[in-house]
């Protein structure tokens, strides 16, 4: 059935960047009418983490059953929408090329205009679904598997980086630590659950400060350092706690992301602050900036854990204010693995 022409601006966006197909349809920016997420991760598990090639015939195989279960759960038809949004990069190449191609067949068949997203503005503009009365400009702390960002949001889609990790994102900490303490992939959400059995303060892991930059990360140090322990008790013949180590890895990382962030509010004068991407699903993190920010009278925004880790709601979010800008883009869209944010 279609839609009465309401003058509303509905996007469908399309997001497969790593290891999730996604699909939704998304109202005026701010609310998604549906979310329709085709998670791998069963696929790569037995790898130990990502597999390019095999995520790209997935999301080859799933594509077209996400998008039109997007469109049905919506209430949309082809004819409905205003744009077709797509997630350009960054990203692994093969995966992106298949919702790239994806959006410009239903851009070329339907004549609707295509508007390529950034990934990370699109984790940033998660904060926009549930939050109406979020505007820029804010402070964002973009955490996920690929980023660690400290970002300016000066207005929207429009960004300046204040810090960004040296070398492992938050995630990617996250993920080979758990790998080290034998809990698999991925390990944001084991570590998540099981650091709520362990105790935060059993280890002393370091907390890094880049000396050039007080807004940038380094979580390298600190996973070799998980890493030692981890060889030190076995040499040792100790017993390990994973649940100790989970616990107190998670309250390094955790310390040091809420330092630095919050310090970047203080020093910016805004007085809003957000957090986006797969780490910030974590349970603890939530709670501490939550407390930080109450403490410091700072508003905080989080998007509920399905808006964290990779969904396409929060690229027609991000597309939403570009189309309103009357970005545009041509058949000649190509996915961009390296795209910079600015
Ligand atoms: O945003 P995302 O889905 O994909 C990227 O753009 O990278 O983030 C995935 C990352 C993975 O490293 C995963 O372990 C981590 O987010 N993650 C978490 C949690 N849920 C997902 N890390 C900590 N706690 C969680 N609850
Ligand atoms: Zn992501």
């Amino acid at each position: 059935m279609e839609r009465e022409n309401t003058g509303d601006v509905l996007i469908l966006a399309i997001e497969s960047s790593c290891d999730e197909t996604a699909a939704s349809v998304v109202k005026n920016g701010r609310e998604a009418l549906s979310n329709i997420i085709f998670s791998q991760i069963d696929l790569h598990t037995r790898f130990g983490g990502v597999v390019p090639e095999i995520a790209s015939r997935k999301h080859i195989e799933k594509i077209n059953p996400v998008i039109e279960e997007a469109l049905a759960q919506a209430g949309t038809a082809l004819e409905d929408l205003t744009a077709i949004a797509v997630t350009c990069g960054p990203g692994l190449v093969g995966p992106l090329l298949v919702g790239v191609s994806a959006a410009k067949a239903i851009s070329f068949a339907t004549g609707k205009p295509l508007i390529g997203v950034h990934h990370i503005s699109g984790h940033i503009s998660a904060n926009y679904i549930e939050h109406p009365d979020l505007q820029p400009p804010f402070i964002c702390l973009v955490v996920s598997g690929g980023h660690s960002h400290l970002v300016k949001v000066k207005d929207y889609g429009v960004y300046e980086i204040l810090g960004r990790t040296r070398d492992d994102a938050a995630g990617e900490a996250f993920d080979k630590v758990a790998r080290a303490i034998g809990l698999g992939y991925p390990g944001g959400p084991k570590i998540d659950q099981l650091s709520r059995e362990g105790n935060p303060d059993a280890i002393p892991f370091p907390r890094a400060k880049i000396a050039e930059n007080a807004y940038d990360f380094s979580f390298s140090g600190l996973k070799s350092a998980v890493l030692n322990y981890l060889n030190g008790c076995r040499m040792k013949g100790e017993e390990i706690s994973q649940a100790d180590v989970a616990a107190s890895f998670q309250k390094a990382v955790i310390d040091v992301l809420v330092e630095h962030s919050l310090h970047a509010v203080e020093q910016c004068g805004w007085n809003r602050f957000a957090i986006a991407g797969g780490v910030a699903a974590n349970s603890s993190l939530r709670r501490a900036f939550a407390g930080e920010c109450e403490k410091r009278r700072i508003a905080f925004y989080c998007p509920s854990p399905v808006y964290c880790t990779d969904n396409a709601a929060m690229i027609g979010a991000a597309a939403y204010y570009e189309y309103q800008k009357g970005v545009r883009h041509g058949l000649d869209l190509n996915a961009a693995p390296g795209l910079q944010l600015s």
